[in-house]
């Protein structure tokens, strides 16, 4: 269904945990309170309540989504709601070797997996935990297992990590994969700091070889491509190039809140009606109606903590 500025909303991004694998300096995340987190029954009704809205499109995020035993159950049934045509899921890749052939068979479509940097050194530094090699080994296995997408999410910080750009466009040349460059957002106090962002100009002036793509689909990342390349090179940039009046998008957390924009504080606890199928119908109506128009990044007026939310 389109909100009140015409925006159609077809794409729906649930949380599935809040616990992370990782520590990462960027995401802003506080120690974590114990949380009931939604139970694939429940997600199954969500998702079912939205796809009668006009939802296509489902993404699995955290915290990190690996991290539940019963994730494969949860992407099973949210293939099988009539009306859902793509199911992806954002990963650190630690666990993904192991899960990527399951995920496959029960329905997902790719992987958006998260790699700041190819130097496990830096991972350590950038993660808190020293374990490049699995993601790697996670990255080449979901290229193996044959999902439609496999696409690498990178985040570069001034003096941390922006040296890595060059390398990591280099996967997008050897492999099928996208590599996508997403502009540090203020979720901590390193992203409030604008110094440290690479902006997506600056990236396109360093690697001038790179040309737009013409058939550039509507949303967030704007495709490029060079000689030679096997995948594309994107960029996500929220603060430079605010992509709200395209936004397509909701939230559902872990706890089962609706989040309408990822930069904005508003939350509206659904879990409540999740029995009530009039009730659900309705609120899901008032929510999209009403998404707030765009992201207040620039006066800090929204919530920290990237864990909570799912990027
Ligand atoms: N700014 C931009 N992107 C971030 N991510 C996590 N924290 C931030 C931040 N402060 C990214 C992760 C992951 C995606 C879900 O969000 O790197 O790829």
């Amino acid at each position: 269904m389109k909100d009140k500025l015409g925006r159609e909303i077809n794409y729906l991004r649930i949380s599935v945990t809040k616990r992370c694998n990782l520590n990462c300096s960027y995401c802003g995340s506080k120690r974590i309170t114990k949380e009931k987190e939604l139970t694939p029954e429940e997600i199954k009704i969500l998702v079912s309540a939205f796809a009668e809205k006009g939802i296509k499109k489902v993404r699995l995020t955290g915290g990190e989504p690996l991290l539940r035993e019963d994730i494969t159950e949860i992407a099973r049934e949210i293939k099988s709601i009539k009306g859902i045509k793509a199911l992806y899921i954002t990963t650190n890749g630690i666990l993904l070797k192991e899960k990527a052939l399951a995920l496959k068979e029960a329905g997902v479509d790719g992987v958006n997996i998260s790699i700041d940097t190819l130097d496990p050194e830096k991972y350590h530094e950038l993660t808190g935990v020293n374990k490049l090699s699995a993601v790697m080994e996670g990255f080449y296995e979901a290229l193996k297992v044959g999902f439609s997408s496999v696409k690498i999410n990178s985040v570069l910080v001034r003096g941390k990590n922006d040296t890595e750009a060059e390398r990591l466009i280099a996967l997008a040349k050897k492999n099928k994969a996208d590599v996508r460059f997403i502009e540090l957002m203020p979720f901590s106090e390193q992203g409030e700091n604008r110094e440290l962002v690479i902006t997506e100009k600056e990236l396109l002036e360093r690697f001038s070889y790179l040309v737009p793509l013409k058939e550039n689909e509507q949303g967030a990342a704007k495709y490029y491509t060079a000689d030679g390349f096997s995948g594309r090179v994107g960029f996500i940039s929220p603060r430079s190039r605010k992509f709200c009046k395209d936004c397509n998008r909701i939230r559902v957390l872990s706890d089962g809140k609706l989040k309408p924009c990822l930069g904005n504080d508003k939350t509206y606890d659904i879990r409540p009606f999740i029995s009530d199928k009039n009730k659900l119908s309705q609120i899901i109506d008032e929510v999209i109606l009403n998404k707030p128009v765009s992201h207040h990044f620039e006066d800090g007026d929204f919530f920290r903590g990237l864990n909570l939310i799912g990027g």
